[in-house]
């Protein structure tokens, strides 16, 4: 997904005679059989690879100016997501209602539970599907459950954008895109389309 910290700023006052160790992914575009896959759960969160993987995936997220990543979409099967909300975004798609800012989230084998029926529907696009958004109804209030990298379990409860944000990427875990999510088909289209039909621009979940 999208709007997150420019990359200047997190390498900023660096003279770069030497450029830090970057990684940044190939991301699987939609028709790669890798994002129809079932990600595999992580035996050990605290292994180096894991950390390894999670910087690379930050790295290329933000270079892809994207709100979210799943492993998948970068060629690797594993149930690993990494997002960042940026509040001034989340609050156009909230109606103003919830202004949501969640710093950068690493959750290894998420679990998701829907704790009622409340359902709404938003635009969502994914850097695996560039270039396109399309409305996708999601659950508004949902539980959390993930591993860190440290290994500890943390259960949490999100609502409203964060949690379509949550559910676009596990989806990824489970092999599903957010295009075989929309009942409106006469809504999907180019990103630029749909913003001249629409006088702003709509919302983008990319991840
Ligand atoms: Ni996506």
């Amino acid at each position: 997904m999208r709007a997150s910290v420019p990359r200047s700023d997190l390498y900023d006052g660096v003279t770069r005679t030497h450029i830090p160790s970057m990684a940044i992914l190939k991301i699987a575009r939609m028709g790669h059989p890798i994002l129809r896959m079932r990600a595999k759960e992580v035996p050990d969160p605290t292994a180096p690879e894991v950390s390894r993987l999670v910087t690379a995936m930050v790295e290329t997220m933000e270079d892809a100016d994207g709100t979210g990543l799943a492993a998948p979409q970068v060629h690797m099967p594993w149930r690993i997501v990494v997002y960042m909300v940026d509040g001034t975004r989340s609050s156009e798609e909230e109606e103003g209602d919830i202004v949501c800012d969640v710093p950068l989230t690493v959750m290894v084998n998420p679990v998701i539970e829907f704790l009622d029926e409340e359902t709404s529907l938003g635009f969502e696009a994914c850097l695996s599907v560039p270039g396109m958004a399309g409305p996708v109804r999601r659950y508004e209030n949902i539980r959390v459950t993930y591993q860190t990298m440290e290994n500890q379990e943390i259960v949490f409860e999100a609502r409203g954008f964060h949690a379509r944000v949550i559910q676009h990427e596990c989806d990824h875990l489970d092999g599903v895109l957010y295009t075989s999510r929309i009942e409106d088909m006469s809504q999907f289209g180019f990103v630029e389309e749909l913003g001249k039909a629409q006088a702003g621009s709509p919302e983008e979940d990319d991840g």
